[in-house]
């Protein structure tokens, strides 16, 4: 079941540049940066209530967020919606018609395991879930 949403994922070509207006401009929780190998970006993560907003810069020029960003140019990249059982969840979409990037979870930022669908089912709207 969705109940909330866990973060909104952001592309950047440069995270020093968009670390500065989201810490310093808009006064966002900085939580830190780190790497996330499997998607080939460093993640810079602000925290806001019970969201949190995760700049993504590719590390490589061969990965998703780097296609992403010269397909589209930087900006609104994703939405995370947080779940408790990944595996339901992932049933469950699947049975309501879905096409999964990843049917089968794989590791995300800060200890979570994560599964995109495919944009094509969700509206073109690139829709991530959560659990951790
Ligand atoms: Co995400």
């Amino acid at each position: 079941m969705i109940e909330r949403v866990n973060h909104i994922g952001i592309a950047v070509a440069s995270l020093d540049d968009q670390v500065r207006f989201y810490r310093d401009t808009l006064g966002l929780t900085y939580l830190g940066t780190e790497e996330v190998s499997d998607q080939k970006v460093r993640v810079a993560t602000f925290r806001v209530g019970e969201v949190t907003i995760e700049l993504l810069e590719p590390t490589e020029p061969e990965s998703p967020v780097a296609r992403f960003i010269a397909k589209n140019g930087e900006g609104l990249h994703h939405i995370s919606y947080h779940v408790d059982d990944l595996e339901a969840q992932i049933a469950h979409v699947v049975a309501k018609g879905v096409d999964m990037i990843d049917p089968i979870p794989r590791p995300g930022a800060h200890g979570t395991r994560i599964a995109f669908m495919h944009p094509r089912s969700s509206g073109r709207v690139l829709t991530e879930l959560t659990e951790g």
